[in-house]
């Protein structure tokens, strides 16, 4: 390490703490405050109500985790425990001399199976990552009284900020231990996996913990310990916005009811109002009513099968090298390796044709705002007023839409206009072309599904019911035309959303050459003024015309020349393709 140390965070909003013998790099975002203050209102925004884990980690919270570790029902800790130091040795032999990086560290004990294991060999070099400065300092200062000599630098942020930060470390090994991954929904584990890929390099290590699918009594046990330290770690959440946010809650109103979901293979833990509360977020002036027995769900813990990370890992050109698990096959810590596995992988392999540019980071769940005003729509074109909206930053993908199918979208009679509904009864439609449910899992027409490709084969009629479960709408015609094409800059429409340079494959998924719709995000250069992801190629959306169901936007299969910012189609609200998608849309007025 030279005087400046491994990590040079860039830009405002780091500072340096350092103590005895180490160094802790702090992650100081000026409105912490405020996106705490927004993440919650969103939240409690959609139904089911729902509160992002993380939160629950405050120093109170990370305590409390601490004692959970201990409860004689919760198996994870210990039973990794006991594989890493099995498997320290051969993994400190393979892997050769690295530098240890941890993401989510904690109070780093576990990672002393590894320490040991390295120091054995040499010296080592340790940078724990942790939203905790506390954690970390506290670590630091037990592990430098265990391992004179050791270096420690540690970053305090999130390990989505912190992982860039650690990119020219080499050779590195990455760890992230204790199943923190099943905290993570879908499409952040796709958004983490990525991440993960970007700053592996070639010799580099990934050690990864994770928790087996087991038998769901086990699993029930482990989160609704008899101690109830679960249950205040669940409330903690609630605790820590009565602090921050001036929620105003009486914690002790509330009980936790957490449950195995074996279709989805994760533990649910939920917050129940036992009785009408009033909640404040007082930053943003907001208040929100719970009735008796209203439930927020507060955190997942999803167990996986080592097949499942294979998959999901592959993706990302990570592959699988070596697995360790215990007796009873409750938990595993795998290492995996960067780059392709074989030569020549890449996720559009076979296809023969270019590839778009590797996705930066996928805006899913993303909006764009687009004012309301004048616009030259139509053809031919004439001023129109359009008020409003609020858009998808992509079109909805597979990941958004099979939460829809796996909270039982297609069996909630309300979502559905009544000729909708006719018609999925009358055909047995219980999810899109294509979808099967197979081993736990969805394949789509065979493959994996793919949590960031755009959802296909759905009939104008599922898109307005998975937008109404969605809390939000389809985009009208006139909406998506002027998000799509509209540059207010120099008062005219574009031929295409980026401009007047035709569309070449470079830029959009369009001719058939990839044979499908490609993961949102994959062409960041291609973007509307109003900031629309692939508006143009990979899947035709649903929008609302003024006569009935329209498609815009073309897809993967659509010619080039015949693409532009103008085509549409009309089509029956029964079509079902595998080129029709659909984006989200928001009233601006009243958008999250
Ligand atoms: C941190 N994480 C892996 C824990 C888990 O098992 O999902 C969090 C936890 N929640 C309740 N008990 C433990």
């Amino acid at each position: 390490m030279d005087e400046q140390g491994l990590i040079r965070p860039g830009g405002a909003g780091w500072r340096v703490q350092r103590g005895e013998g180490f160094t802790v790099h702090l992650d100081t975002p000026g409105d912490a405050h405020l996106a705490f203050a927004a993440a919650v209102a969103r939240g409690l925004e959609v139904r089911p109500r729902r509160l992002e884990p993380r939160f629950i980690y405050d120093e109170a919270g990370s305590e409390l985790y601490e004692a959970i570790t201990e409860q004689p029902e919760y198996y994870p800790t210990r039973t990794e425990g006991a594989i890493l130091a099995a498997c320290a040795g051969e993994l400190a032999e393979r892997i050769g001399p690295t530098t240890l990086v941890e993401l989510g560290s904690g109070s780093s004990t576990k990672t002393r199976h590894l320490i040991d294991a390295w120091r054995a060999r040499g010296a080592l070099t340790y940078v724990p990552i942790d939203v905790s400065a506390t954690a970390i300092a506290a670590a630091a200062v037990d592990l430098r009284g265990r391992y004179p000599g050791l270096r420690i630098e540690g970053v305090a942020s999130t390990f989505q900020r912190g992982l860039p930060l650690v990119g020219r470390i080499h050779p590195k090994t990455l760890l992230f231990l204790g199943s923190t991954l099943g905290n993570l929904e879908p499409d952040e584990i796709a958004a983490f996996f990525r991440q993960i890929s970007e700053v592996l390099a070639e010799g580099d290590a990934f050690v990864l913990g994770i928790d087996l699918v087991k038998d769901p009594a086990v699993l029930e046990a482990a989160y609704a310990d008899a101690a109830g330290v679960t249950e205040r770690f669940i409330l903690n959440v609630f605790a820590r916005m009565n602090r921050e946010l001036g929620a105003g809650l009486d914690v002790d109103a509330f009980c936790v009811d957490s449950f195995y979901d074996v279709e989805r293979q994760r533990v649910e833990m939920w917050a129940r109002a036992r009785r009408r509360q009033r909640l404040r977020v007082a930053p943003l002036g907001r208040g929100y009513t719970l009735a008796v027995g209203e439930r927020i769900l507060v955190e997942i813990s999803r167990k996986f099968t080592i097949e499942h990370i294979e998959q999901e890992a592959s993706r990302f050109e990570l592959w699988v090298d070596d697995v360790f698990s215990d007796p009873d096959g409750y938990f595993a810590v795998l290492l995996l390796r960067g780059g392709p596995r074989r030569a020549g992988w890449s996720p559009t392999a076979g296809s023969g044709a270019p590839s778009p540019s590797r996705p930066e980071v996928p805006p899913v769940g993303a909006w764009r705002d687009v004012p309301a005003g004048i616009a030259w729509l139509g053809e031919p074109a004439t001023p129109r007023q359009v008020a409003g909206v609020r858009l998808g930053a992509t079109p909805v993908t597979c990941a958004e839409y099979r939460g829809f199918v796996d909270d039982g979208g297609y069996d909630r009679d309300e979502l559905w206009s009544e000729e909708g509904l006719r018609f999925i009864q009358e055909h047995q439609i219980v999810a899109p072309l294509g979808w099967e449910r197979r081993g736990g899992r969805w394949w789509v027409h065979g493959v994996p599904l793919d949590h960031l490709r755009p959802v296909t084969g759905i009939t104008f009629h599922e898109a307005a019911a998975f937008a109404g479960w969605a809390c939000a709408r389809l985009p009208t015609e006139a909406e998506w035309e002027k998000a799509a094409s509209w540059d207010p800059e120099h008062g005219r429409r574009r031929s295409w959303p980026w401009g007047e340079l035709p569309p070449d494959p470079r830029r959009v998924n369009a001719g058939g050459g990839l044979a499908g719709p490609v993961a949102v995000g994959s062409y960041p250069h291609s973007v509307s003024f109003y900031g629309l992801h692939q508006a143009l190629g990979d899947v035709w959306e649903w929008v609302q015309g003024e006569e009935g169901p329209v498609l815009r936007g073309g897809s993967w299969q659509t010619a080039l020349p015949e693409l532009t910012s103008m085509l549409r189609r009309s089509a029956s609200g029964v079509h079902r393709a595998p080129t029709v998608g659909l984006r989200l849309a928001h009233d601006l007025e009243e958008a999250p």
